[in-house]
């Protein structure tokens, strides 16, 4: 009798686990109908932003950029990448039409985390030192014409009001910055003033979100890209745009007649998102409550933290891990993406990979297969939801460039420039983006196409240093 009440009790504890993944599969479930809300209300929110200052969730930021690299860029810039946990310098020498991308060299650093939420100077005079550490290792295959001064662009992937080409004011930290010297500051005096501290000689020429950057590189290597996403810490996107159709600028209309806006799609929201009690607890415990509801159920800073929150409750409610609950599962982002995104991936038949990562992340020992099956259907669910939405998005856009549609058996061709970890490493959560993207398109689909920019950000930002360099003027005159 007791070890049938036993198996009853237990079989009762697993069927309350399938009451929770159902109930998770409703509430984040994403039919198509929905990802067409979510897409037209993307687009009704990129004309309210575009209208007037705060007139949207969207800030539609304009980037002061109104001309892509053509391929004539020529010379040694510097690009600068800061906007995750790591930062990365490269330098490049470009060659023009014909030798392009001559050669190029980068280095990586990850900022220690206290850099992140100190103070701006702390974070400044970091970053400067390992530029200056980089600058010294310049070899003799990079060549400054004589008599010039280095510069740099410089990526900085937050939300930046930019007063020019280079200069702009912090808005507000995401992706868990906060460093409240510095908000309101401009980031190119911030940078430059650490540059002059460490005694380098080099002037910031363009400042640049990475979807700006990403979008800069895509168009170097393609010129039917149109717009960009990141699909990494955080998520963003950058598009071209008329500069008619931006009734909030009120500068000089470029020569061009376009302008490329940073859309800061992060912080879009929408009654149509399908949010659960776990994105709402993430939310409000988060360093930026109320802000960023995309991003935070899209992008790689939070997937894995919500895949933790939804088998803590399984786990206090369903015992999924036992009797007791693991101590390990109560750490805010112990369980990161990459892990999500290898357990998520477990091909072996008795899910290995899973029961490892569980044991060295989160001392979690023995669990059943079934358990881990539940873990591995929990990571899809929460990655499905995040890749269709960002299809959604990337619709939005399409939509409000009037490139959804066929037009009189015309196709132009989109190209959409991607980068960030979640794209490049999460397989699942792309090929999933990717065939919802399709699957929203129908035959348009033909004419749309989704390309790596591996690392377009920062040859991205080079290469506008290069197209706003101070040098620049002289040599056309
Ligand atoms: C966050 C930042 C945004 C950036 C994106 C991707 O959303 O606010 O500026 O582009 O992350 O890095």
């Amino acid at each position: 009798v007791l070890i049938i009440r036993h198996r009853m009790k237990s079989s009762g504890k697993y069927a309350k686990t399938l009451e929770i993944l159902k109930e998770l599969e409703e509430k984040m479930g994403t039919p198509e109908a929905k990802l067409r809300q979510v897409a037209d209300a993307m687009s009704v929110e990129m004309h309210a932003g575009l209208a007037s200052e705060g007139g949207s969730k969207l800030k539609m930021l304009i980037s002061f950029v109104d001309n892509l690299p053509t391929g004539d860029e020529k010379g040694l810039f510097y690009a600068l990448d800061l906007g995750g946990t790591n930062f990365r310098v490269l330098r490049v020498q470009l060659g023009g039409k014909e030798k392009r991308v001559v050669k190029q060299e980068f280095d990586e650093v990850s900022i220690p985390p206290n850099l992140m939420v100190g103070t701006s100077d702390a974070l400044f005079d970091f970053i400067a030192s390992a530029l200056a550490k980089f600058v010294a290792t310049e070899g003799e295959d990079f060549h400054l014409s004589p008599g010039r001064q280095r510069e740099l662009g410089f990526t900085f992937s937050f939300p930046v009001k930019q007063l020019s080409i280079a200069s702009g004011t912090l808005i507000t930290w995401t992706k868990g910055f906060s460093i409240e010297d510095a908000v309101g500051e401009d980031i190119v005096a911030e940078l430059s003033k650490a540059i002059e501290r460490v005694g380098l000689d080099m002037r910031v020429a363009a400042l640049v979100n990475d979807t700006i950057g990403t979008l800069a590189g895509g168009r170097y290597n393609n010129p039917d890209a149109i717009a960009a996403v990141i699909l990494g810490t955080g998520t963003n996107a950058a598009y071209v745009e008329r500069a008619q159709a931006i009734p909030k600028w009120h500068g000089l209309l470029p020569k061009s007649g376009e302008m490329v806006i940073n859309m800061e799609w992060g912080n879009f929201r929408a009654s149509q998102l399908p949010l659960t009690e776990y994105d709402h607890a993430l939310d409000v415990e988060s360093l930026n409550p109320g802000e960023q509801i995309f991003e935070k159920i899209i992008s790689g800073m939070y997937l894995g933290e919500i895949v933790r929150r939804v088998l803590l409750r399984m786990a206090e409610e369903a015992a999924l891990f036992g009797d007791i609950v693991p101590p390990k599962l109560r750490t805010p982002f112990i369980l990161r993406t990459p892990v999500m995104s290898a357990m998520h991936h477990d091909s072996s038949s008795d899910l290995k990979v899973v029961g490892t990562k569980l044991k060295d992340i989160l001392e979690i020992t023995n669990t059943s297969l079934k358990a881990r099956k539940v873990i591995v259907e929990v990571c899809d669910i929460v990655a499905s939801r995040g890749a269709r939405l960002s299809a959604a998005g990337i619709l939005g856009i399409l939509k409000k460039l009037g490139r959804d549609v066929v037009k009189d058996g015309e196709k132009p061709t989109s190209v959409i420039s991607l980068d960030g970890g979640l794209f490049e490493h999460y397989t699942k959560f792309r090929n999933t983006m990717e065939s919802t993207l399709k699957e929203l398109l129908g035959e348009v689909g033909e004419t749309i196409v989704i390309e790596h920019s591996n690392d377009g950000s920062g040859i991205g930002a080079a290469l506008l240093a290069a197209s706003h360099s101070q040098y620049l003027e002289v040599e056309e005159s």
